[in-house]
């Protein structure tokens, strides 16, 4: 899958071998977009947490989940989105209830459509997979994710305490009511 447009870019599943790229890639992402929110040690924490290789290859490893990486000609990563049964903490949950978790473009790669071609493939990866319901987390400040998801049709049904080291952000639970 590319883009028509003059630099192409294509989206192809993420294997085990991708474990150190996603750990980079997620690592800079969450760096660039949110580290000015959090002291050095709760980033530190969430990072050494959730943006490792070890932890990007149990989760590559689960047959349940997913990941794509979006690629420039060269190779360069410079998007992802991961996809999986939903971890969300939702009241009476759904048990094929399926969650985009992580939908991240390096700042200078965004607005080229790269965030709703990575969406788009999670989406219908999860649909395939028999997921009728699903949901995304997001930051309650991250208006412009919020769009791009409103656009798919989810809304917001709730919202939870999203742990970054010892800070607990308010994050949003959106839940897609329309296809
Ligand atoms: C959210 C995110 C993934 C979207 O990625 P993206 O590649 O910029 O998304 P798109 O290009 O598909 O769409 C973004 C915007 O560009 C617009 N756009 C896309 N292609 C365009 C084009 N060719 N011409 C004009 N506008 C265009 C879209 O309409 C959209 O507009 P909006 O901001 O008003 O909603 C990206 O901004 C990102 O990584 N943000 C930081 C991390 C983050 O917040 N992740 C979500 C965590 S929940």
């Amino acid at each position: 899958m590319t883009d028509s447009e003059e630099n192409p870019v294509a989206i192809r599943r993420a294997t085990l071998a991708d474990a150190a790229v996603l750990a980079g890639l997620g690592t800079a992402t969450f760096v660039e977009t949110f580290g000015r929110l959090y002291t050095p040690a709760d980033l530190s924490a969430f990072l050494t947490r959730s943006r490792t290789i070890e932890a990007y290859r149990e989760f590559l490893e689960d047959p349940r989940a997913a990941a794509w990486l979006a690629l420039l000609d060269d190779g360069q990563a410079v998007g992802y989105v991961t996809a999986g049964p939903c971890k969300l903490p939702v009241p009476g949950l759904e048990a094929d209830a399926g969650e985009v978790q992580q939908l991240y473009v390096l700042a200078r790669h965004q607005q080229r459509r790269l965030g709703t071609r990575l969406f788009t493939t999670a989406l219908d990866w999860l649909n395939e997979r028999g997921h009728a319901l699903l949901y995304v987390g997001v930051w309650s400040e991250n208006h412009g994710a919020q769009r791009l998801y409103e656009r798919f049709g989810f809304e917001k049904i709730g919202e939870y305490d999203f742990p970054v080291g010892e800070h607990l952000d308010r994050e949003f639970i959106l839940k897609r009511v329309a296809a």
